[in-house]
């Protein structure tokens, strides 16, 4: 068998690296449009970085896994065709800022029919798409093929940035859905099946209808981002209260019906899933007649929104009301540790609200690079720099912004004592042994504490 991955990005590289691990017999191409990135998937600088990711790409690469942009030789050559691309927000025209621009999805839709013309293929959606995607990709397929035949499956990915090989390697569950009423389209099915049954037990296997399947995926992301914003939105009650937003997470948490997971409260979500996915649920809603159950989800990132400015305001306020020319050290540019994405990060927002405020920013972080920051915030007013105790230098404040675990071991002493008095830091993410940064000599700040 021979698979295609059309889009080298954070999910078809590390996706396909793990198919390819894990079926030594099937051979892999991922490729691209992007002749850059392709070229850095071939080098020893992988474009991404993800733990784990390294050793499966170095142990595949060339003999099952291939990385190319040779896109319609590498179609042509598939049984199976993965879609893999973006699919950001759209910016323009109809339901700019909330639908998903699905440009990228359909050009491949295209670009498939026009180059393959007989024989049998397998069009897997990798991509998270809008519900009822799957209609148009066929009509594409059905209309401009000549004589393919052609079955589109929905396969939506859940991994996780920062721990995508991990949550590869074990999923909570693998989704595919398909055209179950046609023994063609369950033929199908039990194709992408046999893939995956070989690291992934069947009851781990979820089969569906296409509409359920590309359905889950927006539900799976809105449900988990809906945690994140109701915890944060207790935080501010907890600051107003004297409660301590930890403890009362732990305490919610322990009831099994709710469970532990995803009530870290933060200086709000980023990363390129949530934001764009709920927008698109909620665009969904609206075109389908439900506003109640569009404001409903709009609501989640209204507060991540509000999270994220009350955090730049709270840093303001407790400089006095001013931050102008203040040397502001941010310590985290990526939306979480463990990756140099920084897609939608929460840092992007506060450093733009204390640009605004003329602060002077100082970034640290530890994988990612200049180029990225100033293409997120230009340069006025911000430095990068690739020693924290040099970032926090004569700073009025430090800002902990992502969760990195190196940020827990720093001199703390060493910060304080070259920074200017009095020191604040704020802890965007609950990081920090507040209280020896309180005997340091730092005015700590944190969230929902
Ligand atoms: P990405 O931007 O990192 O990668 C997409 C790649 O597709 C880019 O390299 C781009 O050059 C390429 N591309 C676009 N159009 C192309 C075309 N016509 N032909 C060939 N290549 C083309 O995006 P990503 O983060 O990998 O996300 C891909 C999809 O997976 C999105 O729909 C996203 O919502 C979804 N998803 C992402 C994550 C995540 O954690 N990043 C997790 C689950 C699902
Ligand atoms: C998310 C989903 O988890 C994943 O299943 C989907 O496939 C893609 O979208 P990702 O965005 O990569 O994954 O990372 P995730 O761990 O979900 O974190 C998203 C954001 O929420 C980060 O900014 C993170 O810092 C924040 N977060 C997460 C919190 O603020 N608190 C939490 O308890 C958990």
């Amino acid at each position: 068998m021979n698979i295609c991955c059309i889009g080298a990005g954070y999910v078809g590289g590390p996706t396909m690296a793990m198919i390819a691990h894990k079926n030594p017999s099937i051979e892999v191409t991922v490729v691209d449009i992007n002749a850059e990135r392709i070229a850095k998937w071939n080098s020893s600088e992988l474009p991404i970085f993800e733990p784990g990711l390294n050793e499966v790409v170095q142990s595949t690469r060339g003999k099952n896994l291939f990385f190319s942009t040779e896109i319609d030789e590498a179609i042509l050559r598939a049984d199976i065709i993965f879609v893999s691309v973006n699919t950001p927000t759209k910016t323009y025209g109809v339901g700019a800022g909330r639908a998903a621009d699905l440009k990228f999805v359909e050009l491949c839709a295209r670009r498939i029919a026009s180059v393959v013309h007989t024989g049998k293929k397998i069009i897997v959606e990798k991509s998270t798409i809008p519900v009822r995607t799957a209609e148009s990709i066929k009509k594409i397929l059905k209309t401009n093929s000549n004589g393919a035949e052609f079955q589109v499956l929905s396969n939506p990915e859940f991994l996780a940035e920062g721990t995508a090989m991990a949550d590869l390697e074990n999923p909570d569950r693998i989704l595919i859905g398909g055209d179950v009423a046609t023994p063609e389209g369950n033929t199908a099915i039990e194709t992408l099946v046999s893939i995956y049954e070989k690291w992934v037990t069947r009851d781990r296997i979820i089969t569906t209808n296409l509409w359920s399947s590309e359905l889950s995926k927006l539900v799976a992301n809105a449900f988990l981002a809906q945690r994140i914003s109701s915890i944060n939105s207790i935080s501010a009650l907890c600051e107003a209260t004297g409660a301590d937003v930890d403890e009362v997470a732990f305490a919610v948490g322990r009831d099994s019906r709710i469970g532990p997971k995803f009530l870290k409260a933060s200086v709000g979500f980023g990363g390129s899933c949530f934001q764009k996915d709920i927008l698109n649920l909620v665009y969904l809603s609206e075109h389908f007649g439900l506003p109640e159950v569009a404001e409903y989800w709009n609501q989640v990132i209204k507060m991540n929104d509000w999270q994220k400015k009350r955090f730049g305001q709270k840093i303001v306020r407790s400089l006095f009301n001013t931050v102008s020319d203040k040397k502001i050290a941010i310590f985290g540019f990526a939306f979480k540790k463990d990756t140099n994405d920084t897609r939608e990060s929460a840092a992007i927002y506060v450093c733009r609200d204390l640009l605004e405020e003329q602060a002077q920013v100082s970034i640290y972080d530890p994988q990612v690079g200049e180029e990225r920051i100033v293409e997120a915030l230009g340069s006025s007013g911000v430095s990068v720099s690739d020693d924290p105790y040099e970032a926090a230098k004569d700073a009025h404040a430090i800002a902990i912004l992502t969760e990195w675990d190196e940020f827990k071991s720093l001199d703390f002493q060493r910060l304080y004592d070259n920074m200017m008095k009095p020191a604040f830091i704020f802890d965007g993410r609950n990081l920090l042994a507040i209280n020896k940064l309180r005997k340091i000599g730092f005015e700590a700040h944190c969230i929902g504490k």
